[in-house]
């Protein structure tokens, strides 16, 4: 079961020591070179949407910092563009789409024009990676994009969402199945473009109680896990319900997920039981690389002490942080390569 690649080995349950390595959002603006391709691209969506151009920013940071997995350069949100939800970015304003309202006609079939560059931008950077290095594909978790549908930008609260699922459980369902089936379609086509992991990202996951979380998030969840495993049986499926505090563990046994990204405020007693149920993935404090110094040394090491005896991808509880220095991103390399 041994595989030339540590982040696959992992997924699949081998400890790895050291343990491989990568971090959501680790092509942004943090790097200089991304802001320089940013601003030639002129929109942060003509980069995800130019091959090219998505496949040199999803390669960078690997060749700046080698880590184990590159993670594909797109957004959660092209799926809801790919639906008709003509979606803009602002900047500094984050996300906008055309608001999902009660009685609107649904987006029935997503418009794989839009997302042929997507694929193309994997085999792109497919065809670049070092062979030891993973490339992970990825989609939103269907509430989590859904709540952006309805709300029709971020920053909000979600309480249209919210609202709406509760009052209209049948309606907001239906918004579910189509993105729960767009989702498979989309990594599907990611999965046949070389992708070999796909991260699913509900970032949102915190905002529901348990009933709606098992609805919202596990259900959905379940089915798009059994249909790629089906369609595609090798494939490997991280799962990221963030912040779902006391949901963690039927999040684990009930989704089929491969493994489990765990935000920050998992502890690292509660993690260590996760272990138990499926690989895990996290959880370091972007603030904490942000910081640097004694304290990133610290928290580093205490987690491969509590989760680097089992199956363990070392990743932050959630994005990295724009102002994050490089130096700190450097040192969290060398960390993670002393001996254990
Ligand atoms: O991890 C990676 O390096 C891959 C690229 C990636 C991006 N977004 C690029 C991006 C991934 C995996 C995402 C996921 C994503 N997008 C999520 C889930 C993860 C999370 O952060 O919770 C969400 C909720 C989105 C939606 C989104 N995209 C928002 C709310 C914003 C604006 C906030 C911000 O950080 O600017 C974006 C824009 C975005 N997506 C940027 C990047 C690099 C910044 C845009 C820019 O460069 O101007």
């Amino acid at each position: 079961m041994s595989d030339a690649k540590p982040l696959l080995d992992a997924l699949r349950g081998a400890r790895r020591n050291p343990p491989p390595f990568w971090l959501m959002r680790q092509a942004g603006r943090y790097l200089p070179e991304y802001r320089s391709l940013r601003q030639k691209a002129g929109s942060f969506l003509n980069l995800c949407y130019t091959p090219e151009l998505a496949a040199a920013v999803t390669l960078q940071p690997i060749e700046r910092f080698g880590m184990d997995a590159a993670i594909l350069f797109s957004d959660i949100l092209v799926i809801a563009d790919a639906l008709g939800r003509n979606l803009t970015f602002r900047d500094g304003d984050g996300p906008r789409l055309r608001p999902l309202s009660p009685g609107d006609e649904l987006p029935v079939e997503l418009d794989q024009a839009k997302l042929a560059p997507v694929y193309a931008a994997i085999r792109l950077a497919k065809a670049k990676l070092p062979a030891k290095t993973a490339l992970i594909g990825f989609a939103g978790g269907a509430w989590t994009v859904a709540a952006y549908m309805v709300e029709g930008a971020g920053k909000t609260g979600f309480t249209r969402a919210l609202d709406w699922a509760k009052r209209d459980p049948a309606g907001f369902g239906r918004i579910i199945d189509c993105l729960t089936a767009a989702t498979i379609e989309h990594l599907s086509g990611q999965i046949a473009a070389g992708a070999e992991a796909v991260q699913l990202f509900d970032s949102w996951a915190g905002l529901l109680d348990a009933k709606s979380f098992r609805r919202w998030v596990i259900e959905p969840t379940k089915k798009i896990v059994a249909a790629l495993k089906q369609r595609y049986p090798t494939a490997l499926v991280i799962g990221f319900p963030r912040q779902a505090g006391s949901q963690y563990r039927a999040y684990a046994e009930a989704t089929g997920v491969d493994a489990v990204s765990l935000d920050q405020d998992v502890g690292l007693a509660a993690a260590a039981e996760l272990q138990r149920l499926r690989p895990v993935q996290g959880n370091l404090d972007p603030k904490l690389l942000v910081a640097g110094g004694a304290a990133l040394d610290q928290a580093v090491r205490a987690i491969r002490v509590s989760l680097g005896t089992g199956p363990f991808v070392f990743n932050l509880g959630h994005g990295i942080l724009p102002e994050t220095p490089i130096g700190h991103v450097e040192r969290l390399g060398q960390l993670l390569r002393e001996d254990r």
